[in-house]
């Protein structure tokens, strides 16, 4: 079992300086730093085996292809799919609802018919299906939330009808930190015949996710809120479901055979991934799913809960401040305002003191129209951060405030 400060050590930017500080990294909820081991395993890849997959006869091209695919079995691993076949290599959260958005919607949405979202989506599980319900005539529908920031599931129960094909919620909020209660609202979706994507982007890098136990349609995640590289992601989809759904994309390796009168198309995954894919980047999330598998999630949890316990406590202390999301189930992201003083400014004097935070609207612009609010200061916590950072937060934030009020 390593120390926090070992754990510390192998993420190599957590120890450079900021305007002459340490940098205090406090934005995770963007994206997670990277572990020495994912570093060294995107290099590995250019350094020793970069080629293109899946079509060369030649070493390197086995062995980048060999590396690639069994990246894809860690993460089925990892989320407990039934088979490699249904993880989907995309490039980001982002990507993956677009496919759904595009592929399901094509052969199953029509005019009339209905998908429902939540009122705290972020604007990647908003905007596809918006554009979707558009162009097919259909209705978009959104569940409320209370004032903690909780989603209302008598109203969910409310909203889905005969008509509605999919429901497409968040597992956990990115701006006000909310878990929501996903395994209830997939069992509610179900037993009205409506199918369920998960955006699991906020989960994924702070709880197991067990797609057996979920039973999710389909889950959708970033492989750098996972501590991998940008620009790459996931969707898992049921066997099933995925053979029944048209390619998103045309090109190559999606294609069995092409003619010029008629292309078949190849079976999963690949009927999903045309062209060359981020094989680093795929290979960079294997690596970072054996990081986490070494640290588990016992120890992130626990540090995790501790840290926003903590912060919290000493965030209730400041005079004006006030969390937005109070939801019983909260994971380690804490959204605030103060009032008199606009976000930004905290997070421009914040940055000056070492102290990285995010302020704004986070990408769910209708949320904080619900708060009336243009914004939030957000501090989002890792397993790697430690009490101190919280402590050096707090007197930065206290500063900050002297200056603006
Ligand atoms: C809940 C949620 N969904 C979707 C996304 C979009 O992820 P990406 O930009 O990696 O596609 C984010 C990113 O912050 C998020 O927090």
């Amino acid at each position: 079992m390593k120390t926090l400060k070992e754990i510390r050590n192998d993420f190599p930017i957590l120890s450079r300086e900021v305007n002459g500080k340490p940098l205090v990294y406090l934005d995770n909820g963007a994206t997670t730093q990277k572990p020495q081991i994912v570093i060294d395993a995107i290099s590995k890849y250019y350094d020793n085996e970069n080629s293109n997959i899946h079509r060369g006869v030649h070493l390197l091209s086995q062995e980048a292809t060999t590396a690639y695919e069994e990246a894809r079995v860690k993460i089925q691993q990892f989320i407990n799919a039934k088979h490699s076949h249904e993880v989907i290599f995309t490039s980001g959260t982002t990507g993956s609802i677009n496919l759904i958005s595009s592929s399901f919607g094509k052969k199953h949405i029509q005019k009339g018919d209905e998908i429902i979202i939540t009122a705290m989506e972020h604007h990647s599980n908003i905007v596809p299906w918006q554009m979707l319900c558009e162009e097919k005539e259909a209705i978009l529908k959104v569940i409320p939330i209370n004032k903690k920031g909780e989603l209302i599931v008598e109203e969910f129960k409310k909203l889905i009808t005969e008509k509605t094909k999919l429901v497409s919620f968040t597992h956990t909020s990115n701006s006000l930190g909310t878990i929501n209660p996903t395994e209830e609202i997939i069992k509610i979706a179900h037993a009205n015949n409506a199918l369920v994507l998960v955006d699991g982007a906020q989960a994924i890098g702070h709880d197991r996710v067990d797609m057996q136990k979920l039973d999710a349609d389909f889950f959708v995640f970033s492989g750098h809120k996972l501590f991998g590289p940008t620009g790459t992601g996931i969707l898992f989809g049921k066997e099933e479901l995925l053979n029944d759904l048209p390619p998103y994309q045309g090109g190559g390796d999606m294609i069995k055979t092409v003619t010029f009168e008629k292309t078949t198309y190849n079976e999963l995954p690949h009927k999903f991934e045309a062209g060359t894919p981020n094989i680093a980047g795929g290979i960079g999330i294997g690596a970072a799913i054996d990081y986490v598998n070494s640290i588990g999630f016992e120890f992130i949890k626990k540090q995790e809960k501790e840290l926003l316990h903590y912060a919290t406590q000493e965030l209730r202390k400041i005079n004006g401040l006030k969390i937005i999301g109070e939801a019983e189930h909260k994971t380690s992201v804490i959204s605030f305002v103060v009032d008199g003083v606009h976000p930004f400014d905290i997070g421009v004097i914040l940055d000056k003191l070492g102290i990285a935070i995010r302020t704004g609207h986070h990408c769910t612009q209708p949320l904080m129209d619900f708060f009336e609010i243009p914004g939030t200061a957000r501090a989002s916590f890792s397993f790697y951060n430690t009490k101190e950072e919280v402590d050096i937060l707090i007197s930065g934030l206290n500063r900050a405030l002297g200056m603006l009020l």
